[in-house]
């Protein structure tokens, strides 16, 4: 089929969001907020490239074919629909003669575009046996390859900021998921050593970050990429608030459970006590004892360090617990504004990813809001296929702001809207508390 041929995407810019690396350090400009800084696309995308299959290196082919749950994909799975997405919407609908690699790949590696055609069940993923690990890799030097002329052909430049976009999502996705898969392994197996122990930053972080209230313009703004998810920008208004200066930590934590917060019924949402009742919930995922489990292997818990893979429903309760509540996404965007979302604790290179705390507004967790993931005033979705990466979602998810330690540097933005439904916890999700003032 044909497809999809040409989407309006406005120079240097945007379209989707979240459905979703040893020499592969990414560039030192990338790390710039600004997109004079960024170095050229194509020298960011092969970046990207390298980044997601330095990624999956330490993974054994068994490894990088497992399932451990639907909401998660195989490594595997990742490293073809990355390279299913540019061998689609660039390489097949705008290279003439472009051949496919293989004409019946795409049933298998299509997240959930209708306009693409029927597609593997998510749930069966992990069923893919065949094509081999290196067959996929092949497919990523051979999609690399005829990617060059476009590459160098400014006119796809909106297009492909979008599927770089899209890569570093997926690269988060692979590392959450293959941590939850290998979790369920009792020999715990590591991807990685822990670095060597450095000596903690002392920063200086305020208590509570102070907003006067007022109209606060919310949403992208700029020619740099974004989501369409992200836009239009808007007036909101905001009443008098203060954002805490830091995130809650694993041992603030360790004392609500302590003080019996998993079995006090008064400080949770109804949906969330039933959560907790059914399936048994007295812990943040991956806790045991004193010890969580990293991709580094079960390791003691930092005390000081962020708290992290909780759910909507726990923080909720957690900030009940503690005297205050989340923040709205809209307050936490206009605190956020002016900073630079390239700072903190986020992802450079193929390794642990782990909270470690910092003063920076960005980084460690992705932070949850009490903001349910809406369309904003006058949202309207991208034209084309690619149209479908976000709008469709907005039901039943919860907005989180930030970026985690397993967020490529220079992927977020104090505009960026990650969503997830408010029972998962799988990923690197923390929270930071608000109160009104
Ligand atoms: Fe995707």
């Amino acid at each position: 089929m044909s497809g999809t041929s040409g989407f309006p995407l406005p120079p240097g810019c945007v379209i989707f969001s979240a459905d979703e690396a040893r020499e592969a350090q990414l560039p030192e400009a990338q790390r710039q907020p600004t997109a004079e800084a960024a170095p050229p696309l194509t020298e960011r995308y092969a970046a990207t490239r390298r980044l997601s299959e330095a990624l999956a290196g330490p993974l054994s082919e068994a490894d990088a074919t497992i399932q451990s749950m639907p909401d998660a994909s195989p490594a595997k799975w990742h490293l073809a629909h990355t390279t299913w997405f540019f061998e689609t919407f660039l390489l097949r609908d705008r290279l003439p003669g472009y051949q496919l690699f293989n004409e019946s790949w795409p049933f298998l590696f299509n997240s959930y575009y209708e306009a693409e055609g029927d597609r593997l069940p998510r749930a069966r993923r992990g069923l893919l046996s065949r094509p081999p690990l290196d067959g996929i890799l092949d497919w990523r030097a051979h999609v690399d390859k005829a990617m060059k002329p476009l590459l160098a052909d400014p006119a796809h430049a909106g297009l492909i900021e979008l599927g770089i976009a899209h890569e570093q999502q997926h690269q988060e996705l692979l590392l959450t998921d293959i941590k939850h898969a290998l979790f369920q392994n009792p020999l715990a197996p590591a991807m990685w050593a822990l670095p060597e122990p450095t000596v903690r930053p002392v920063d200086k972080v305020p208590d509570w970050h102070e907003h006067p209230g007022g109209i606060a313009m919310i949403g992208h703004q700029g020619a740099g990429f974004a989501f369409d998810n992200e836009g239009p920008r808007h007036r909101v208004m905001l009443e008098p608030f203060a954002l805490a200066g830091r995130l809650v930590s694993n041992g603030e934590w360790e004392q609500f459970v302590a003080d019996g917060g998993y079995r006090t019924a008064s400080l949770w949402l109804s949906d969330g006590w039933d959560w907790v009742r059914r399936k048994g919930i007295k812990a943040p995922l991956y806790w045991y004892e004193g010890e969580h489990f990293t991709h580094a292997g079960w390791q003691l818990r930092d005390p000081w360090a962020p708290v992290a893979h909780i759910s909507y429903f726990e923080a909720d309760a957690y900030a009940t617990w503690a005297g205050a509540r989340l923040p709205t996404e809209f307050e936490w965007e206009a605190i956020a504004q002016g900073r630079d979302p390239a700072e903190g604790n986020q992802l450079d290179r193929a390794g642990p990813p782990l909270p470690l705390g910092s003063a920076s507004l960005f980084g460690d967790c992705w932070q949850y809001t009490r903001s349910a993931y809406l369309p904003y005033p006058r949202f309207a979705p991208a034209e084309g296929a690619v149209g479908e990466y976000n709008g469709k979602f907005m039901a039943g998810q919860w907005v989180l702001k930030g970026a985690s330690c397993a967020t490529p540097r220079g992927h977020s933005r104090a505009s960026y809207r990650n969503f997830f439904y408010p029972q998962q916890q799988w990923q690197f999700t923390g929270l930071r508390l608000a109160k009104d003032l």
